[in-house]
């Protein structure tokens, strides 16, 4: 049985500035990250530090293009610490980097996956409140030439210190704190679904999705598209104890689905888990209702003050007014796609879908994204 442990230290501060003197970030240290990110919070500082700007080397998600033009320009430089201070696609490449050696391309790294070993002390700050990967050792790579988004994963490349600071948050759009924030309800909702959870990440999914709940029934009572900001720590904070949740329980379906959306019409992740989440559920509800769904309803329910029976739609209701769903084809899927997606699917995401609440044939497969279409 799979022992429930949190790997990185736990860190959390009110601002960045807090986190930089007690850290001691001096000339040695990387930070990778993005201007966006680092002209606001981290510039007036004057910290003595190398920094990298990701978006030098590609935008959107992660690929393998990326993360080797990285390794490429850092070749001939000399850092100790890396301090990955961003979102989903910073986090995924700091992880790749702390691992890779001075001549590795991403490809050499996927080849001896079990043997990596850590080459940089590794520090992760999240900017959204979604992906909780500050917490887990997997980096998710769009291998292009490939044509699938594939997991890195490695003991190696858990942070030594995760650090929570709600400040960063501040200058976060409106569609990437809802993305990112459905993202963490999904990570919440599949680890706790998942044949692997356990007593202790069941308590960390629960208490991520209470305070989700909390911070989206508070901010859609208002009109204010700002209205989420106040909850901002709290939003970290269920992100990353999603992140805790799935690091041990993993994530499933939603997550498995989603990626040739990600894949092929390079739909940000927590879009695409948004669109599949609804469909994925549903038809867990076909297959078997009871069980540990219904532990699920009736959790949610005591959230959502109703009944466990209509606590998924009510769920489903919430997240709606936090973000409308959009379908497959807002996104340029065509129905014929559909039938390679539910194959590659199967083919190439195992690792999740071990972890689905109950298994699903090609044929539910099939219907799920008939009904995300
Ligand atoms: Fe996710």
């Amino acid at each position: 049985m799979k022992a429930f442990q949190i790997v990185p230290k736990i860190r959390e501060y009110a601002e960045f500035s807090e986190f930089a003197k007690e850290s001691g970030l001096q000339a040695k240290d990387l930070i990778l990250t993005n201007a966006w990110i680092f002209r606001p919070k981290i510039e007036a500082l004057h910290l003595d530090c190398q920094i990298l700007f990701a978006e030098k080397y590609g935008t959107g998600e992660p690929t393998d293009v990326m993360a080797d033009a990285i390794l490429e320009e850092l070749q001939d430089s000399t850092y100790d610490r890396i301090i990955a201070v961003g979102g989903g696609t910073i986090i995924d490449l700091a992880k790749v980097l702390a691992v890779a050696d001075i001549n590795d391309t991403v490809a050499d790294l996927y080849e001896r996956m079990d043997a990596l070993r850590k080459i940089h002390p590794l520090v992760i700050v999240p900017t959204t409140c979604g992906t909780g990967s500050e917490v887990t050792n997997i980096s998710i790579i769009n291998r292009t030439q490939k044509g699938i988004k594939q997991g890195l994963a490695s003991p190696a490349m858990f942070a030594d210190e995760a650090v929570l600071i709600p400040e960063l948050l501040e200058g976060l759009p409106y569609h990437v704190y809802a993305a990112s924030s459905i993202d963490a309800m999904v990570h919440a909702v599949e680890s706790y679904l998942s044949p692997q959870a356990c007593s202790f990440s069941e308590l960390f999914s629960g208490q991520a999705m209470r305070l989700l709940t909390d911070g989206w029934k508070a901010a859609v009572s208002h009109s204010d598209p700002e209205a989420w900001k106040p909850y901002a720590a709290m939003l970290l904070r269920a992100s990353n104890y999603a992140g805790i949740a799935f690091g041990h329980a993993g994530c499933a379906a939603v997550h498995a689905l989603s990626y040739p959306l990600g894949g092929v019409h390079h739909v940000p992740h927590g879009e695409a888990n948004h669109v599949m989440f609804e469909p994925v559920m549903k038809a867990y509800m076909r297959k078997k209702p009871d069980g540990r769904l219904y532990r699920l309803r009736e959790l949610l329910g005591s959230m959502l003050a109703c009944r466990p029976e209509e606590a998924l739609e009510n769920l489903f209701d919430l997240v709606e007014r936090v973000q409308e769903r959009k379908t497959m084809r807002s996104y340029g899927v065509t129905p014929d796609e559909i039938t390679w997606y539910a194959d590659n699917v199967i083919e190439t995401q195992q690792r999740l879908l071990v972890n689905n609440y109950v298994p699903l044939t090609r044929d539910d497969i099939l219907r799920i994204y008939e009904d995300a279409l």
